[in-house]
Formats: structure tokens, sequence, C-alpha cells
């Protein structure tokens, strides 16, 4: 790629960014996901902080604005009432626990991380701004260890959408369990803007609004949710970066001369769980029901999150550089030898340039660079080639999903430019 090409890649990347600012907060991709999503605006955060810092911070606070009373960042803030999108805010009955209406559970706790990178590229404000939204951030890792931490400290998810990848297979079988026979009727919106062969099926979307309704009819209360929760799944998004962003929180304190005591525990017993996400059998790291204790079997790109919290590990080394070698553009989100494998559906198989990024960070933080430069220039092509789209066929490129999305420009900002770096 020449020099004018990718200088032109990272003026559409700012373009995406810009047009889907609704204000200090963007949206993921117009149409499909019109509100504010909470790891999609960390992951903004982090690219708005290649060329503009203090919109990077605002976009961080903004998010944090809808913090719930009791600590819970919600997976979506509904900003403006948009008919468009299912399911929406009457659907969650999540009102009056934060001062914006939203959605009633979390998602990955990615945005400690972006906010001291953020904050490194500038601590002169950026002292200011972090001691600001430190409590928060604080709170809000306290609430995963109080409500979303499982016996064997391990972080679970109490309904799929949490772990922001929504129909992996790694919940099957705790979904199968479900029985959603009073859902009632409704309608979809997904599928008038995207392809149903790319989305959910309706089985799953049943047992997505059925989970919702529990949690609303229960007042999203945390204690009453708690007991006998019907879908259980210990999840290795959440904890390894709940764990990498402990870390991060951590690195912050102490900088500031913070109480990092409770921060230090909490690292601690989460890389104490790790270790139970490993399969008995192919030794790689995947969700567990906790309602059954049974692995999920599959490896996921989230298998591969284990350098970006910070741990060694020879035999997920191993399957990496197959599926490097082997796979055009990984890391599939489901691995292409799974009889489960779907390219184009989600995260059944496509492959997605966030996963990518924060396995790469943490590869090349670790010492494998030639790994980490692998995926980066694989996602840098797919990227160069077939746009900033939702996800990608992990096979051909194939582009899936919405298309100008935020987080993909502001991963090809931040990581898979060839200007990353050089700035
Ligand atoms: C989908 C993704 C989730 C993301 C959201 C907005 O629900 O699975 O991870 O946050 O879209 O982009």
């Amino acid at each position: 790629m020449t020099k004018n090409k990718w200088l032109e890649i990272d003026e559409k990347a700012r373009n995406v960014l810009l047009k889907n600012d609704r204000g200090g907060y963007t949206v993921p991709t117009p149409n499909l996901y019109p509100y504010q999503w909470n790891w999609d605006s960390a992951f903004a955060g982090w690219g708005f902080s290649t060329f503009d810092i203090e919109r990077a911070w605002q976009e961080l606070d903004t998010l944090f604005a809808g913090q719930w009373y009791n600590g819970m960042v919600p997976h979506i803030l509904f900003r403006r009432n948009d008919p468009d999108y299912f399911p929406g805010p009457e659907v969650w009955g999540a009102k009056g626990h934060g001062p914006i209406s939203s959605s009633g559970i979390s998602q990955p706790a990615v945005a400690a991380t972006f906010v001291r990178e953020i904050w490194e590229k500038d601590k002169s404000t950026g002292n200011v701004r972090l001691r600001k939204i430190f409590p928060k951030l604080l709170e809000w890792h306290r609430w995963f260890m109080k409500w979303r931490l499982s016996e064997k400290n391990t972080v679970f998810i109490s309904h799929p959408w949490e772990a922001g990848r929504d129909n992996s297979p790694d919940w099957d079988d705790a979904m199968e369990a479900i029985n959603p026979f009073d859902v009632g009727v409704y309608t979809r919106r997904d599928t008038s803007h995207v392809d149903s062969s790319m989305r959910p099926t309706k089985e799953d979307y049943d047992r997505y609004l059925w989970l919702v309704k529990r949690g609303r009819e229960l007042e999203w209360d945390e204690q009453l949710m708690s007991k006998n929760r019907p879908f259980e799944v210990a999840d290795p998004t959440m904890t390894f970066i709940l764990l990498r962003a402990c870390r991060d929180l951590l690195f912050m304190a102490e900088a500031l001369n913070f109480d990092s005591a409770e921060i230090s525990e909490w690292c601690t017993k989460l890389s104490d769980g790790i270790e139970t996400l490993r399969n008995p059998n192919g030794g790689f790291f995947n969700a567990i029901n906790c309602l059954t204790g049974a692995h999920s079997g599959n490896i996921t790109s989230a298998s591969f999150l284990n350098w970006y919290a910070g741990m060694h590990d020879e035999k997920t080394l191993e399957i990496l550089a197959k599926t490097l070698e082997e796979i055009n553009y990984p890391i599939p989100s489901l691995s292409i030898d799974s009889e489960k494998f779907d390219g184009m559906r989600y995260w059944r198989g496509p492959t997605w340039a966030i996963l990518n990024s924060l396995v790469g960070l943490g590869l090349a933080e670790m010492g494998y660079l030639a790994e980490a430069e692998i995926l980066r220039n694989s996602t840098q092509s797919l990227i160069a080639e077939h746009g900033f789209a939702e996800y990608f066929h992990p096979i051909n490129g194939t582009p899936g999903g919405g298309d100008s999305f935020t987080w993909t420009a502001a991963v090809w900002l931040a990581w898979a430019s060839p200007s990353n770096g050089e700035h």
C-alpha cells in the first residue's frame, strides 16, 4: 500500500467517526445501531485519541454519564428516541436506575484500558480528566466483582448481549435450556437493515427477549436476579478483559497516588480464575455454562485474549500459529474447523477488527511481535480493501453487517493503519 493510499483511508476513518458523532457521543453505525453502545464508545475514544484528545475524553465522559447508581454502566444508552431500533427503552423497562434511559445489562470492560491509552497521550490535561473518571471506573469494576464474579473467580454473563458476542456458539447449550414460551409477539428491526442470513436466528431472539422480560419483571434488581438465574455463562471475553482493565486501573491508581489495595485483590482473584476456563480436552480457553459446568468446547477469538490480560500460554500460542497460517483473515470468531462455523453470521465465524486489535495489542506487549504483525497486516488489508464494515468473512474477506462502523474506523486509526505509531 502506498503512503497516499493509507493517508486517504486515515482521512475516511476520521470522517466515519465524525459522521457517527451525535453531539459528544458516537453511534456504532447509522440505522442498525442508532444509540450509544458501551464498548463501542470506548473504542471510539481510542480512535478519537489519534486526532482529537478532547473529543476522546468526551466520548468516555458521555458513556459514564449513563452509569447506574449501583455502579453498572449499561450496554446501551437510549439518548434519543428511535423507533427504528428494537428492543427499545420500553421493552427494557429499566427507568430510574441511572440518569439516562438505558438497557439493563453491561458489556465488556474495555473502558479503563482505553482511558489509560488516552491519558498516556496527554498527561498534562489528562491527569485532571483521569481524576474525574477514575472513581466511576472503580465503581463499575466493583459492580462486576460484586454481581458478575462466579464461584470460580471468572466473570459470567447474565445475557448473551452482555459479552458483546451476541450469538456466539459459546452460549448455545445455555440458550437451549431456556423455554421462552411466554415471550409474546414482537417485530425485529435488525433484519430490515441487514440480511437475516447474517443475523441471529428467531430462536435466539426469543430467548434474548425472554431474558430481558425476566430482568424487567424483577426491576433489574441484581439481588433478585441472582436467585435461580436461568442463564449464567463464564466467559473468556469478560474475564480476560476485566483482568486487563483492572491492571490498567491499578497502574493509574498508583500514578495518581490513590489507594490501590482493592484493585490489586481483584487482579489476583481474576488471574486465579482464568485457569478454570481451560478446556480439559483441547487445552484452550473457552466459556463454561455455570449452571451445568459444561465447557463450550469452542475456539473463538476470545480464546486468544490471554496476552491482552498479561498471560503467556504455550498451548494457545500453538493454536494461534496454526490459525495465522491457515486462515487468510484471522482471527475467526469461531474456528473454521467447527461444524457450527458460519463465515457471515455475526459471532459464529466472521472476523472482527476489534477483537483482532485486542489480541494484537496483547501479543505485541508480551513480545510476540511477528504474530502481532501478521494479525495487524491482515486486518489492515481487510479494511483497506473492503471498508469499515462491522465484520468480515475470515476466508474471503467479504464485508458483513452494518457499514461505516465506528469501531472498525477507530481500530484502523489507533492500531491497523500504517500511520499508527508515526503520528
Ligand atoms: C452488536 C455486537 C456488540 C456491539 C453492538 C453495537 O450487538 O454484538 O458487541 O456492541 O452490536 O455495535
